[in-house]
């Protein structure tokens, strides 16, 4: 693309980016509708904060964050949507009239993500894998779709009833439960499992939970690594006959879903698709 006077600029702010994907899911979609904008990671070492206020008075159009900054970004917010204040992790700022309001489209992303695969959650026994800022982030994308039951599993059991009690006090019912990694056998006997721990990221020997016995009760597996393409959690629940997913359709959907807010558009099923396969080579090309 040629930048001229008229071309809208976006961005990345974090530290590291040297890695991102981001540019590519939007440099794809920019193409394919035809928009003259460009999209630039930052790498912002330390002044988050005039690097965000700078961002908006040089008129730039849409932000995305990533680490370290998910949550440090906050506090310099306009406003902020309000899933993305439960969760306490905002990943895409959309210009406002005095600064940026933020929203969390990594979870809206792979809400559409496991959609897009057949996966519902309302209603649903769901096992969240970690209790970091992924996994928190995930139980309230559950909290907020109203599953049924959501078992949260973690090495360290108080950082898992951290988020569970503020699950529960969102809801003001018991729908969240921590439990210890090595207290699976008392979960139900189906359940969809959601892998958002950092056990097996960029390495395919590991899974959180080894166990065979864990993995007889998982409907469908959904894993929030995409690195390696095919993970060992992924391996584990495909051993059992049923379906495993990795989290680069929930990147892409980030990606559209910040898309869509910054250019008020809806990018068609067809070019969703497109755009992960895309990026699927180009991962497993990189493998
Ligand atoms: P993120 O913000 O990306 O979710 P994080 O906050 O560092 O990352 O969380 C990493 C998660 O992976 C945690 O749930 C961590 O378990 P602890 O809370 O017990 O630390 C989990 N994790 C990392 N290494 C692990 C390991 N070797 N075995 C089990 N869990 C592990």
């Amino acid at each position: 693309m040629n930048v001229n006077g008229t071309t809208k600029v976006y961005g990345l702010i974090g530290n590291p980016v040297e890695h991102t994907l981001s540019p590519l899911i939007h440099a794809y979609l920019a193409e394919r509708l035809n928009m003259n904008m460009t999209y630039v990671p930052f790498c912002v070492k330390d002044n988050l904060n005039s690097g965000v206020r700078g961002a908006r008075a040089l008129g730039i159009h849409g932000l995305n964050i990533t680490v370290p900054y998910k949550n440090l970004v906050i506090p310099i917010l306009e406003e902020i949507d309000e899933l993305a204040l439960e969760i306490g992790a905002v990943n895409t700022l959309v210009p406002v009239q005095n600064g940026y309001k933020g929203y969390n489209t990594d979870m809206s992303g792979l809400k559409r993500a496991m959609e897009s695969e057949g996966i519902i959650l309302n209603g649903k026994t769901v096992v969240i894998l970690g209790a970091g800022g992924a996994a928190r982030a995930v139980a309230f994308l559950l909290a907020k779709e109203e599953a049924a039951k959501i078992y949260i599993l973690n090495r360290t059991f108080e950082k898992a009833k951290v988020i569970a009690d503020h699950v529960n006090r969102f809801l003001e019912k018991e729908v969240a439960i921590p439990l210890l990694l090595s207290e699976y056998k008392s979960l139900p006997s189906s359940y969809i499992a959601i892998q958002a721990s950092s056990v097996g990221l960029n390495e395919s020997e590991t899974a959180i939970i080894e166990e065979e016995d864990f993995y007889k009760g998982v409907e469908v597996g959904y894993d929030l690594v995409y690195k390696p393409f095919v993970t060992k959690f992924m391996k584990y629940v495909e051993a059992q006959g049923k379906q495993a997913f990795n989290g680069l359709k929930m990147l892409v959907y980030q990606g559209i879903d910040a898309f869509e807010l910054w250019n008020d558009c809806t990018v068609p099923h067809d070019l969703a698709e497109d755009l992960c396969r895309m990026l699927e080579k180009t991962v497993v090309n990189h493998e």
